[in-house]
């Protein structure tokens, strides 16, 4: 029995294996029912009393060893990661990741910044919620004009001289911009703005704009109407034309709304134009000397021009989504549609 103990004790000292279907037949045939260690307990019994103490105590260090030596490997194989050697099959297609994109509304938005931007115009934010004086007073909006029905408004507070309220147009950012920056300003400001409009496929009451400003010494409309054809040739193809028709807007004299030829039939007239061959993107013009008095600026020494748009028109123009509630309803399908778009 001696021998036995020993020779078992030196296999089990010399065990290896590499996975755990191994480590199991080792543990079976070591300390299972039937196992070489749990045989040699069931002979101890017939051991001679004088020799039960020293074999006795062989057995229990042959058991403890083996039961460690397992433990320990298991340890190995598990950390080693081949536990899962049998099961796992490296030609399996893995788990698809599913990968977010940009929202339309974004990319249009980055489009737009990003050609201001190589124009030399910089980005400015402001607040969401304004007040009155930076909505419409600074932008020659009288109290009680009627020009203020243009722009349906949501109020926060009411009833106060300066009243808050959510901003109807980013218009807000830049007059803010003028009474902060130095002159010559260029600067743009997308942003997202509110109206109490009925939501419908072309109205909504949250949507974004880019508006724009510059301001300097001899800037005419001129210099406008060149800075919107190469926006539009660059946002919608190096085709593209450009009407302006007059219009009328509180903060800018004269105005104008302008018209990109439809990037779908190019001017021939489709459904998306409906037959005019001309789209709104839109509305512009000189800034009014008031405006720029009432921001600190010299209306006999500098001029300058603004612009503003929405985005969401500018996306649904230059990707033909056909009703504003796309943007707002996060259907995987509609979105998915834009995933591949680039910024340019
Ligand atoms: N603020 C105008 C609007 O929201 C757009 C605009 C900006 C028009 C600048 C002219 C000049 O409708």
């Amino acid at each position: 029995m001696k021998e036995e103990i020993e020779q078992i004790l030196a296999e089990v000292r010399d065990l290896k294996c590499k996975t755990e279907k191994d480590i199991e037949d080792a543990r079976v045939r070591l300390l299972g029912k039937k196992g070489e260690i749990t045989k040699l307990f069931e002979e101890f019994r017939t051991v001679a009393p004088e020799l039960k103490k020293e074999f006795g105590q062989k057995l229990n260090v042959l058991k403890k060893e083996a039961v460690a030596k397992i433990e320990e490997l298991k340890a190995n194989v598990e950390s080693s990661g081949a536990s899962s050697a049998d099961s796992f099959d490296a030609t399996m297609p893995g788990d698809m990741m599913e990968l977010g994109s940009r929202h339309p509304v974004s990319i249009a938005r980055q489009q737009i910044v990003n050609i201001f931007r190589k124009f030399g115009y910089d980005v400015a934010e402001g607040p969401e919620v304004e007040d009155d004086y930076h909505v419409f007073e600074a932008l020659n909006f009288p109290p009680n004009h009627p020009a203020r029905d243009m722009q349906d408004t949501f109020f926060v507070s009411a009833g106060h001289p300066n009243p808050l309220l959510l901003r109807t147009h980013t218009s807000s950012v830049q007059v803010r911009a003028m009474e902060k920056m130095k002159l010559p300003i260029r600067v743009i400001c997308p942003g997202r703005v509110f109206r109490n409009e009925a939501i419908s496929a072309r109205a909504h009451c949250i949507f974004h704009q880019v508006e724009g400003l510059y301001i300097d010494e001899n800037v005419t409309f001129a210099d406008l109407k060149q800075a919107i054809l190469l926006f539009a040739r660059e946002m919608f193809g190096p085709d593209t034309q450009i009407r302006m028709r007059p219009s009328y807007f509180p903060f800018t004299e004269p105005s104008a709304e302008v018209d990109v030829s439809c990037n779908i039939c190019h001017g021939k007239g489709c459904n998306i134009c409906k037959g005019t061959g001309w789209l709104e993107i839109l509305g512009c013009g000189m800034v009014d000397p008031n405006v720029l008095e009432a921001s600190g600026i010299d209306s006999k020494k500098y001029s300058g021009f603004a612009f503003g748009m929405g985005i969401e028109r500018i996306a649904m123009l230059k990707w033909q989504v056909n009703d504003l509630r796309h943007y707002f309803e996060n259907d995987m399908r509609f979105l998915k549609e834009f995933s591949s778009c680039v910024e340019v």
